[in-house]
């Protein structure tokens, strides 16, 4: 299937006020998100830690927003459980994570998630390719993972056209995120390639107004129709 119109919003909370995580969560579910998008960085894939699956948990009850649980884990597999549990709606898990991520994905379906693969940007559309029909997101990196508040890298947006090209080779619904540096005019650059999901930190929680941010980031993604 070709990129849906328009496409998604996915704040992302890591750019959130911690103190304040669960008011925070409703205010974009007020203004309008489609998704919530939860990084989880271990110290070890990435140079950075965030938050484990306690507060994936005490983050649930808040909200109907479906959970998009980016793991930026190795190992993840021994993780997955506990992120289904806590009410993790899709899991994202990098292809760069291990070994065997065909298996990796398998757990995440069979755990009642929908699975999603993230790739970084040194990684080739290519990476992905016989995995494409076990997830139902492509998550592209389009900054290094780690931090919000980055550089958008504009050289992964042939990769994004690509992997638009392959996921609709399948004939599956297949949407294409993009993570990382994500604003008006970047989110205008990712729907023209092709993706259809926008994950935004410092776009919508770095801002005044959440709802406005959100709406905002959709409609540049419209201009791309
Ligand atoms: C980066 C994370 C992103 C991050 C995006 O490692 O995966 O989801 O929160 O933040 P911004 O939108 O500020 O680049
Ligand atoms: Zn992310």
């Amino acid at each position: 299937m070709a990129a849906q119109f328009p496409p998604l919003v996915a704040p992302s909370v890591l750019s959130a006020d911690f103190s304040r995580m669960a008011e925070e969560v409703i205010a974009v579910e007020r203004g309008g998100a489609d998704w919530l998008h939860l990084d989880v960085m271990d110290g070890h894939f990435v140079p950075n830690l965030s938050f484990g699956a306690q507060l994936v948990q005490a983050l649930r009850p808040q909200t109907n927003l479906v959970f998009d649980v980016h793991l930026m884990m190795a190992p993840v597999d021994p993780y997955l459980e506990m992120f289904a549990k806590a009410g993790a709606d899709h899991i994202h898990v990098h292809i760069e994570a291990g070994p065997h991520t065909h298996r990796t994905l398998q757990q995440i379906r069979a755990l009642g998630v929908k699975p999603g693969i993230a790739l970084c940007p040194a990684t080739p559309p290519e990476a992905v390719a016989e995995v494409l029909d076990l997830v139902d997101v492509i998550l592209v990196m389009t900054v290094n993972p780690g931090f919000g508040g980055q550089k958008f890298l504009a050289s992964q947006l042939p990769k994004i056209r690509t992997l638009r090209r392959m996921a609709d080779e399948t004939g599956r619904d297949i949407r294409i995120g993009v993570d990382g540096g994500v604003d008006v005019e970047t989110a205008a650059l990712a729907t023209a390639a092709g993706a259809d999901m926008l994950v935004a930190g410092t776009s919508v929680y770095g801002q005044p107004d959440y709802g406005r941010a959100i709406a905002a980031l959709r409609a540049a993604g419209r201009r791309a129709e």
